[in-house]
């Protein structure tokens, strides 16, 4: 069999997913210490499906987008393990070479938008190069009506005022809409949004979510929102994957993990959630601190904080076990 690098041939358990994620470890080395930032994480994404990862700040949500786009820093990020399939080739490892995405493969948002945009362009000259690259003809100024249209959608009152904009010039939520606007106008296969929401208003939230949802009834786009906000993964996840330090804990779907949380975790996210998912109750604060990665406790790193916490989550850490056919779970209290 001919083995071209980088692409896969008869790679098995490698089906119709979009983006396939096996096994990533990752590793922070700094000059007095290294900590392990993902463990073992592996996630799918099929096509024209939304995948939401939720987890408290610090788990290690950025470093996994990141990783998947490859754009980590070497040092102090260093891949240990673990394989990265996009649309049918493999992206990581590579062999040495690098995987070049055209603007129609995978579109990352950052969670600070200054990274999404370049400094030294207008808005508007960013946004005509995106529209290129989603293949929107040139003829009938028809880019300059799209790109008009997708800023007016995320509620931009003044449009010609941004356009003529450099990044710097802008507030950081009309940053954040111009990135998302550019990742929109590119028509990719896959959008990732670190945190799209964060500082943004309730109304221009639901604006980007619908713009999002657009795209995918259109073009069968596929998103991956990573958030630290539960109620963001409900209202709009096919799919949504629990992260605590580092790990999957939990993941199944949306009426999976907002419905019947078996994690402990997952259920106590769920319960800090401001509206109805829950029969009754005043609302749960979530106890405890996030963990400190560089000093995680022996066993089930969630233990400590655990309100079901037995003997031997102290001592040994819980598989991730297939529950049903979508359905994981990392815990203790699920082993029999
Ligand atoms: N540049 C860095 N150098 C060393 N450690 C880092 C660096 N960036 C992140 N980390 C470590 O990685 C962990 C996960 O960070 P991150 O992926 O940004 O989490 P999240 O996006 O979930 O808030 C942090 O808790 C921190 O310990
Ligand atoms: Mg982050």
């Amino acid at each position: 069999m001919i083995n071209i690098p980088g692409v896969i041939s008869q790679e098995k358990g490698l089906k119709s997913e979009l983006l396939l994620v096996k096994g990533l470890t990752v590793d922070f080395e700094t000059f007095d210490k290294k900590i392990e930032v993902l463990k073992d994480v592996s996630l799918k994404i099929e096509r024209g499906e939304v995948v939401t990862i939720v987890g408290e700040s610090g788990s290690g949500k950025s470093t996994l987008a990141q990783a998947i786009i490859g754009v980590l820093d070497t040092p102090p990020a260093f891949v240990k393990r673990g394989e990265i399939y996009f649309d049918g080739v493999r992206i990581f490892p590579t062999d040495g070479k690098r995987v070049k995405f055209r603007g129609t493969g995978i579109n990352m948002v950052f969670q600070e938008p200054l990274v999404s945009l370049n400094p030294v362009y207008t808005i508007r000259k960013q946004l005509l190069e995106a529209a290129e690259i989603g293949g929107i003809p040139e003829k009938g100024g028809e880019r300059e009506k799209v790109i008009k249209n997708t800023l007016t959608e995320l509620m931009i009152r003044d449009v010609e005022r941004v356009l003529n904009s450099y990044p710097h010039q802008l507030s950081g939520g009309m940053r954040q809409r111009a990135a998302i606007a550019m990742a929109v106008i590119q028509r990719p296969k896959l959008v990732i949004l670190d945190e799209p929401t964060t500082g943004l208003d309730l109304i221009v939230q639901r604006k980007i979510m619908g713009l999002l949802l657009n795209l995918r009834r259109e073009i069968n786009t596929s998103l991956l929102i990573i958030t630290h906000d539960l109620a963001v993964a409900a209202n709009m996840a096919d799919r949504i994957y629990v992260m605590y330090a580092g790990r999957i804990v939990e993941s199944g779907t949306r009426g999976d993990i907002i419905k019947d949380p078996l994690h402990p975790y997952s259920l106590m996210l769920r319960d800090s959630v401001p509206t109805g998912y829950k029969e009754s109750g005043p609302l749960k604060v979530t106890e405890g601190a996030p963990p400190d990665m560089s000093a995680l406790p022996t066993g089930c790193p969630f233990h400590p904080r655990c309100p079901n916490v037995m003997d031997i989550c102290r001592k040994n850490v819980p598989p991730l076990k297939n529950i049903g056919d979508v359905r994981e779970v990392a815990c203790w209290l699920y082993e029999k």
